[in-house]
């Protein structure tokens, strides 16, 4: 039977799924569920920077004022729950999982600024964190703001929390950078372990009818696969952290393209939303099969086989015109 087992930031897991993330995280029965499932590690919600600050007696409104954050912001990621009470509250549902489970628990911190959360890290680790991810989800839609102040935050805060704890810490970023790939590369240069290419962040929609601004879907599709996939294709082998691949992952196949394109890991969320826990245990079920199928009897037998660095096709990575698939294109 093919071995399933990966290594990521020096964490050792039963196979490469990591469910994401997200409400699915947030309360012990639900997460006990996904271990039975398979998965091999989960990420709890995310508390927010705001949330942490708020109980050091900042506000929310004073953070408004300071034009850090629109309340909309928020709105994804209460999707399905109030905000907690406090960090309290956090590090005993950490410690409470951690007592119920034996797969490692990744708390979560969305963040923005390296202010006045930055103790919190600390804590996590106390309370008995295997890792650390760090939520980065920043817009540069400020026309105000230079390339360098956008950036200059992420390696502020990889100062503040991940070279202070010992626990492995990730960054989970978007894709909204100017020069993605020095970036990256960048960041995984940094004290960090692993880095999570993509966050998929909420997306505006118009009503046509009613002249409003109006919520996308929160769940990703299948279709939405190719974007982390080329990234993690181009990257994987250059970077100097893991590669844990997020977004559009909702099958087997999905699964095994990611390793091929050299993920060490895969994070999924609206798959299971869609499909309940089960699905982790499919997806397995497919890669064992695979794998079989294709005589590798570990997964470093053919992670990244198909990186750009390793294929045979470097340049499909790279593609982004469609000119040739439009000549004979028919609809
Ligand atoms: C309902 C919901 C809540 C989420 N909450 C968080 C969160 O608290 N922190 C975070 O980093 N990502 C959060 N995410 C994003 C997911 O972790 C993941 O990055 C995103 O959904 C893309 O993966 P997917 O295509 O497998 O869903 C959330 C996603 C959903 C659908």
């Amino acid at each position: 039977m093919a071995d399933l087992s990966v290594e990521y930031m020096g964490l050792q897991l039963r196979n490469p799924i990591i469910v994401g993330s997200s409400g699915l995280t947030d309360k012990t029965e639900s997460i006990r569920n996904l271990e039975q499932n398979g998965a091999a590690a989960i990420i709890l919600k995310s508390m927010f920077e705001e949330e942490i600050i708020l109980e050091k007696q900042a506000s929310i409104g004073q953070m408004q004022s300071g034009g850090t954050l629109y309340p909309e912001t928020l709105d994804f990621y209460q999707y399905e729950d109030a905000p907690r009470e406090s960090t309290t509250e956090y590090l005993d549902m950490l410690r409470k999982v951690k007592s119920e489970v034996s797969i490692p628990v990744i708390p979560s911190i969305n963040c923005m600024t390296a202010r006045q959360w930055t103790w919190f890290p600390k804590e996590l680790e106390s309370a008995g964190a295997d890792a650390l991810e760090l939520n980065l989800f920043i817009l540069p839609s400020d026309i105000k703001r230079s390339v360098e102040e956008n950036e200059k935050v992420y390696f502020d805060i990889i100062a503040e929390v991940a070279d202070r704890i010992k626990i492995p810490v990730a960054l989970k970023i978007s894709y909204y950078f100017s020069n993605l790939a020095s970036m990256i590369m960048k960041l995984s240069e940094t004290s960090i372990k692993g880095l999570v290419l993509f966050n998929r962040f909420y997306s505006p929609d118009i009503d046509i009818d009613k002249f409003e601004i109006t919520s996308g879907s929160v769940l990703s599709s299948p279709g939405d696969l190719s974007l982390s996939m080329r990234w993690i294709a181009i990257m994987a082998e250059r970077v100097k952290c893991d590669l844990a691949a997020s977004t559009g992952i909702h099958d087997g196949t999905a699964v095994i393209k990611q390793l091929l394109a050299g993920a060490d890991a895969v994070q999924v969320v609206s798959a299971l939303y869609r499909h309940g826990g089960e699905r982790i245990a499919e997806m397995l079920h497919d890669l064992e099969t695979w794998m079989d199928k294709n005589n590798f009897k570990s997964i470093e037998d053919f992670k990244g086989k198909l990186s750009q660095s390793k294929s045979d096709n470097p340049a499909a990575y790279e593609r982004v015109q469609f000119m040739k698939y439009f000549r004979g294109y028919t609809g």
